[in-house]
């Protein structure tokens, strides 16, 4: 492989290394810290990044590495745990020193050459640790401290580099300097990891895999599987069908915009199911959250199967389906092959007798990647830079039961929603904001008349990965605007409250 490997002793750590190193347009894996030094030969990688993680090294069991990867004359940078596991395998000193460093503190050169920190001066970086190196290998040198511990040390002529704090946060002032020191001169890796690079390598790879036979595509308006079918279109034109399943409880517009987008842009076909009736009778009567959101993914699968079916599938008809599977899922399966397939991912499951080939041309890429991709492909922003939406859409934000009438004030009162945050100039920096209906109706009066109607709870959030989540402090101008386009605009509304909880303890969803 033309990229790096980074080690994972913590995933997170990892996760954040990998990116930064895209980020330098250098390739990225992160692989188990199991990994053999054979492994590691045979994938022949530029660099290896030993990630940081929330062991000490003297627990039992803390994570080690297999010391022969450190003779395999390939660099090494060990961060944070990776630096003390190095400093300890390598015949140095760890020790507890009492004294923990968190956040911000002083990076102080040694008078010593570097590789990593050419001409830096007194700066600032992130630490994060109780142990600390006490003694360095044989062989390194210190080249930085911060207050009474080693910051940094090398040994060039084995390739092998530390640094005790995170240069892949953005509080480490000269951070992405010195991991471009690291990949750039150290490794001399080229930075040619492009997003028309990504494109190129997807296309020959999906060219290869499917060759002359069809594939089919299951659309949900989501990021993931627009860009995932513009690839699969880039790469086999006419091949592709898409299925687009109108569940009713889309939010407004979305239908009208894929259509827009592959049949006129991209000239596919495109398989419209207007399936909203179905779902309605379906869910007539269903309150409890958790049998909504199975009423809808099974008959979801349904209307999915009837199409392919009827497309002749496993038969004559597509034996190819395309599936928007990110890097961090096939991280988070573990074993590097996610093949299976995430029970509430937005396709809501697939049909389990009809068997497919994946094709998952977005395997490798982290979402901001995937959103590049997007862009460079020519997809409109309105579906590149969306919020996340729920694979059973505005269902889990209908409380008790779903109705035709119910779903059409949601979806109104969403868009209102939607529409003043974008002219606010937030949609980007929250990660969602949406209108919820609740099962309750409250007295208001509106002119002479007094009135019995839903109120609608504005729930906007800011996270990293939807796993935590905090309510988002909108401007009360914001606030206002949207309340009082909401009872004006939206029939059936006549109070609007804010969400202020966080996740945990709620969820972003309300079901
Ligand atoms: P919660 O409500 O659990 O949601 O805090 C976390 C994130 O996941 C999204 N979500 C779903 N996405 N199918 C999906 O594809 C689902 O069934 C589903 N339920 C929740 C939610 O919008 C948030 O981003």
């Amino acid at each position: 492989m033309s990229g790096v490997l980074v080690v994972d002793f913590g995933a997170q750590y990892a996760q954040l290394i990998a990116r930064r190193v895209r980020e330098a347009h250098v390739y990225s894996e992160i692989v188990p810290a199991s990994i053999t030094a054979d492994e590691v030969r045979s994938r022949a990688p530029g660099a290896i990044f030993l990630s940081g993680g929330p062991k000490s090294v003297y627990e039992t069991p803390a994570p080690l590495l297999d010391p022969a990867i450190y003779e395999l004359g390939i660099p090494v940078l060990g961060i944070c745990y990776g630096a003390q596991l190095m400093a300890m395998q390598l015949g140095g000193h760890v020790a507890h020193t009492g004294t923990s460093e968190y956040g911000r503190t002083e990076l102080r050169r040694e008078p010593v050459a570097s590789d990593l920190m050419v001409n830096w001066p007194t700066t600032t970086c992130w630490m994060s640790h109780g142990d600390a190196i006490a003694a360095v290998p044989d062989g390194f040198v210190v080249t930085a401290r911060s207050p009474g511990v080693v910051a940094a040390m090398e040994d060039p002529a084995r390739r092998l580099y530390s640094v005790q704090f995170h240069p892949e946060v953005a509080h480490t002032e000269r951070g992405a300097e010195l991991l471009g020191a690291f990949l750039h001169h150290v490794a001399a890796l080229p930075g040619t990891w492009t997003n028309t690079s990504i494109i190129e390598e997807q296309v020959a790879a999906i060219r290869e895999q499917v060759g002359a036979e069809r594939v089919l595509c299951a659309l949900s308006g989501g990021v993931d599987s627009a860009v995932a079918a513009a690839l699969v279109t880039k790469a086999v034109g006419t091949q592709l069908t898409c299925v687009f399943v109108d569940t009713g409880l889309m939010r407004l517009g979305e239908g009208d915009q894929i259509e827009a987008t592959f049949t006129r842009q991209f000239g596919v076909e495109l398989i419209h199911v207007k399936a909203q009736d179905r779902f309605f009778d379906a869910l007539a009567g269903v309150i409890d959250p958790e049998v909504k959101r199975k009423v809808i993914g099974e008959l979801f699968i349904r209307e999915f199967e009837h199409v392919a079916r009827e497309l002749g599938a496993g038969d004559q008809g597509p034996r190819f389906l395309v599936q928007g599977t990110l890097y961090p899922d096939v991280i988070e399966s573990g074993s590097g092959h996610a093949a299976n397939i995430k029970s509430h991912h937005n396709v809501g499951g697939l049909p389990e007798d009809l068997s497919f080939e994946l094709v998952e041309p977005l395997r490798a890429l982290f979402k901001d990647e995937v959103r590049r991709v997007g862009e460079e492909l020519g997809l409109p922003e309105e579906i590149v830079w969306r919020q996340p939406f729920p694979g059973p859409g505005l269902g889990v934000r209908i409380v008790g039961e779903v109705t035709r009438e119910r779903a059409e004030i949601l979806r109104q009162a969403d868009h209102v929603v939607v529409d003043e945050i974008k002219r606010a100039g937030l949609y980007r920096e929250l990660w969602q904001s949406f209108a919820v209906l609740p099962a309750v109706r409250t007295v208001g009066v509106m002119g002479d008349g007094r009135t019995y109607a839903y109120p609608i709870v504005i729930r906007a959030v800011t996270s990293d990965d939807a796993m935590t989540a905090d309510w988002a402090r909108l401007p009360y101008d914001v606030i206002e605007r949207i309340a009082n386009r909401l009872i004006r605009e939206v029939g059936g509304v006549n109070r609007v409250a804010l969400d202020v909880t966080s996740k945990p303890p709620g969820t972003i969803e309300w079901e």
